[in-house]
């Protein structure tokens, strides 16, 4: 058994990786044939994508997918820990499982991701959920499959969670859940412990993959057909400092830019390492969409200081508009915190007068949550949750309003748009333009998932656009 520790998870050296190619043992090949599985993601894309390498893993020890967990032999729970809803909603699913578990001796029940890295979860699955018959960290999903077989061998609880991250690992295999759109990783981990956030110690240190892994497999999907490619890291502008003296971000997106995709996409950039060169790279290749995630969190210097964000309400203003500016027709969508402790009216309108004047064509908001361990659990908070909840909604209504008369704008427009697939009502498609915005349309051609096709918008919502195909 390996138990994690925050303070461990927080060490940061400058120690290399060693490189490995994942290979399952042949003992566990297809042993579990004729079983079922059902994997439940939560969280970021980043999980997303991992859970694509967990379906692969399974599938290549027997495992088949089934749609309703109540069918499945194995149920896996891929959680995430960002927020206290995140967190409770993977409990609430624990607690659904266990009932389960009663009809179902031989249900393997499993938890990986985010949240497998927190002790106090460790030491809650150990006392109260001693049904749960692995627990797995981020740093070691590849040795899911033996530790799965290890559960069912030995009938005995397994906890393998390693506070510090380990080997950097190719050669996953992957069952992409999209046919014409792939996530690609370029970077993990995150060293930049903004004070409310647990990713640093989720994830570790921040490591890059190698430019050559990395640009093998965007080929490798062209060749499969793949239309575009969105380059995962919790903070992609950081990708290569690690590795190389003179290689970064905006080298990788030119060389992938000049490979034969049709879009490529990214996801997320802190505004800290937004360089110059990546603007302009963005700016020169019409492949790289213009669509930029620049989370900005608070409009108040003074909240962004204590957020240990690095940059101030100003800074941050001159890298938008730069961006704007360099990168012709961007759509920029950010990220924001309300209610973080000692937030106060005044800093709350410094936000909001950031969003008239960024006129955001996406935003996430998220009152503030508070998480173990991190340095702004321990800051002072004098706001009631009835406020931050009124902030919250204040400021929704002015992004939402922002959204719809940007959406407005497009009316009569054509946009190219990747088809992905029918709509839930099946008689429209729907599929992203390039600058990212959802577009559900009709056709009187037939088209396929990875088509590029031009629609006509016919009319605005909040979150989406209706079109048809020209
Ligand atoms: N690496 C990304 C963010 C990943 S987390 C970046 O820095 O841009 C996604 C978003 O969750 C963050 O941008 C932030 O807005 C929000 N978030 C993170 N920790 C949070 C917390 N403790 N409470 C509320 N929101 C949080
Ligand atoms: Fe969290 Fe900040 Fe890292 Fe983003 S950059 S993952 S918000 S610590
Ligand atoms: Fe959540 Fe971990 Fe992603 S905490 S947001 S799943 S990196």
């Amino acid at each position: 058994m390996h138990l994690p520790d925050y303070l461990e998870a927080r060490t940061r050296d400058k120690r290399s990786y060693n490189r490995i190619h994942f290979q399952l043992d042949d003992s566990i090949e297809k042993k579990y044939t004729g079983k079922k599985y059902f994997v439940k993601t939560y969280g970021c894309q980043m999980n997303e994508h991992d859970s694509e390498n967990i379906c692969a893993m399974l599938e290549a020890m027997g495992f088949s997918p089934v749609d309703d967990y109540l069918d499945a032999d194995l149920v896996l729970l891929n959680t995430c820990s960002i927020r206290e809803n995140a967190h409770n909603k993977a409990f609430g699913m624990l607690g659904r499982l266990k009932h389960l578990k009663v009809q179902k001796k031989d249900l393997i029940i499993g938890l990986c991701g985010c949240m497998a890295q927190e002790k106090s979860v460790c030491d809650e699955i150990l006392k109260d959920y001693k049904f749960v018959n692995f627990v797995l960290g981020t740093h070691n999903l590849y040795q899911l499959p033996e530790i799965i077989d290890k559960a069912v061998e030995e009938d005995k609880q397994q906890i393998e969670v390693f506070s510090r991250e380990g080997d950097l690992v190719e050669g996953l295999p992957v069952i992409r859940a999209n046919s014409c759109k792939a996530y690609v990783n370029i970077i993990y981990g995150c060293d930049k412990f903004c004070t409310y956030c647990i990713v640093p110690y989720t994830r570790g240190r921040e490591r890059s993959r190698k430019k050559e892994d990395i640009l093998e497999e965007v080929k490798e999907l062209i060749k499969d057909g793949y239309k575009e490619v969105t380059l995962l890291g919790q903070n992609v502008n950081a990708y290569g400092k690690d590795l190389y003296e003179d290689y970064n971000m905006g080298d990788l997106l030119e060389d992938i830019a000049k490979l034969d995709i049709p879009r490529i996409r990214f996801m997320t950039s802190h505004p800290w390492d937004f360089t110059d060169k990546m603007i302009e790279v963005i700016g020169k290749y019409p492949n790289i969409m213009p669509s930029v995630h620049l989370p900005v969190q608070s409009g108040s210097s003074r909240i962004l200081k204590l957020m240990g964000r690095r940059y101030t309400r100003e800074s941050y203003l001159e890298l938008f508009h730069k961006i704007k500016d360099t990168v012709p027709g961007v759509c920029i969508s950010t990220d924001i915190i309300v209610g973080f402790p000692g937030e106060e009216e005044e800093d709350f309108l410094e936000t909001m007068s950031l969003v008239e004047e960024c006129q955001f064509d996406n935003a996430f908001t998220f009152i503030f949550s508070q998480r173990e361990g991190t340095p702004a659990c321990k800051l002072k908070d004098n706001t009631t949750l009835k406020e931050k909840e009124d902030r919250l909604q204040r400021l929704n209504e002015v992004v939402n309003r922002i959204f719809l008369e940007k959406n407005k704008q497009l009316e009569g427009k054509v946009l190219k748009v990747l088809v992905e697939g029918t709509s839930e009502k099946k008689d429209m498609y729907f599929g992203y333009s390039e600058t990212n915005k959802l577009i559900n349309f009709t056709s009187e051609k037939d088209l396929l998932c990875g088509d590029i096709v031009s629609v006509e918008i016919t009319s605005a919502k909040t979150w989406s656009l209706d079109g048809k195909c020209v």
